[in-house]
């Protein structure tokens, strides 16, 4: 785990087939104590409001995630997280730090109820809405190899490929 951790974290972009795999159950909690810490580090360098295991090269079931309440910090860990229950739809705009420059408009669920072990190995249970709703499917997407713009339709995922062709080509990707 010593290449997992510390400044050698770095974010697996899009069209790294990290992303797309559909990541393993963490059983070792031991083995990620150090992977977390990292990984708070590297988003909130970026920065950024939610980070996925894949993102950083590990293929494994845990995020992290900081949406502020009121200007205050809001650190989660989400280990094997699940949704239990979605509730009404709302489309909104968001991005990824796997497909820097890329913001998409998408409908996801309105309300999230999210259980989850903490790094610890406690059970959680998240109730969710507004932007930390979105932040958390978009993370629990992550997981099982999910990218936001898989939620576009074919034009508009086109659009986006384009744009990133684009970025790769003018070194802002
Ligand atoms: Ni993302």
């Amino acid at each position: 785990m010593e290449s997992l951790s510390g400044p050698l974290l770095k974010i697996h972009k899009y069209g790294d087939p990290v992303l797309q795999r559909k990541a393993k159950p963490v059983k070792d909690f031991a083995a990620v104590k150090s992977l977390v810490p990292a990984m708070f580090d590297l988003m909130y360098a970026e920065p950024g409001i939610g980070l996925a295991a894949p993102q950083v090269g590990v293929s494994l079931r845990l995020a992290v995630v900081d949406v502020p309440v009121d200007g205050r910090p809001n650190p989660m860990v989400l280990i094997n997280p699940k949704i239990e229950e979605k509730k009404g739809r709302i489309a909104s705009t968001e991005g990824c730090l796997s497909l820097p420059g890329i913001s998409v408009t998408i409908a996801r669920a309105a309300v999230v109820r999210v259980s989850a072990l903490n790094e610890l190995g406690f059970p959680v249970s998240i109730q969710a809405d507004g932007l930390l709703s979105r932040c958390l499917q978009h993370e629990i997407d992550h997981l099982d190899g999910v990218l936001m713009i898989d939620h576009l339709s074919l034009t508009e995922k086109f659009k986006a490929q384009l744009e990133i062709r684009k970025r790769k080509k003018d070194g802002t990707w």
